[in-house]
């Protein structure tokens, strides 16, 4: 008999302001599809200072904390679900280093971002980090899926 096929794995993937910006939320959602991943939910948002708290809520207290959070109030988000075998770690693969200076040519970050001196890394994305951070954002981002 087939072995029966495991639940679809599901990610939270934001394209940032400066990547909507710079109009690269087409490039972000190409690389997701080129990869094989399956697009379940995209919706251009505006973020809240409420939504944020939450969804950054494990870096609250942090240098990086009050920038971070004023970077991604200034202006649209994409935001969207990729659905497949291992797309959350897959999509960290895709998108590269945090720090987009270090981040591999080849990703996302590392193609595309750059370091401009601010206090705050502008890196394009980002990529749930696990099973429960995924399901926990997917349902701040996407409350009605
Ligand atoms: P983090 O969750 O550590 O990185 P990632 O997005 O790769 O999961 O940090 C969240 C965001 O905070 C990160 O994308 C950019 C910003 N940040 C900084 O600006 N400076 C820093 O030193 C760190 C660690 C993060
Ligand atoms: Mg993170």
């Amino acid at each position: 008999a087939e072995p029966t096929t495991p639940a679809a794995e599901r990610t939270l993937v934001l394209v940032k302001p400066d990547g909507v910006r710079r109009g690269l939320s087409g490039e972000v959602l190409r690389r997701i599809e080129a990869k094989g991943y399956t697009l379940a939910a995209v919706e251009l948002k505006s973020a809240t200072p409420e939504l944020l708290a939450e969804h950054y809520a494990e870096h609250a207290g942090k240098p990086f904390y009050g920038p971070l959070v004023e970077f991604m109030l200034s202006g649209p988000i994409l935001a969207v679900v990729a659905e497949g075998q291992g797309v959350i770690a897959g999509f960290r693969s895709l998108a590269g280093a945090t720090n987009p200076t270090e981040a591999a040519p080849g990703t996302i970050r590392g193609d595309l971002a750059r370091d401009w001196g601010l206090k705050v890394q502008q890196n394009l994305v980002h990529g749930s980090d696990s099973v429960e951070s995924a399901e926990r954002e997917i349902a701040l981002w996407f409350p009605h899926l």
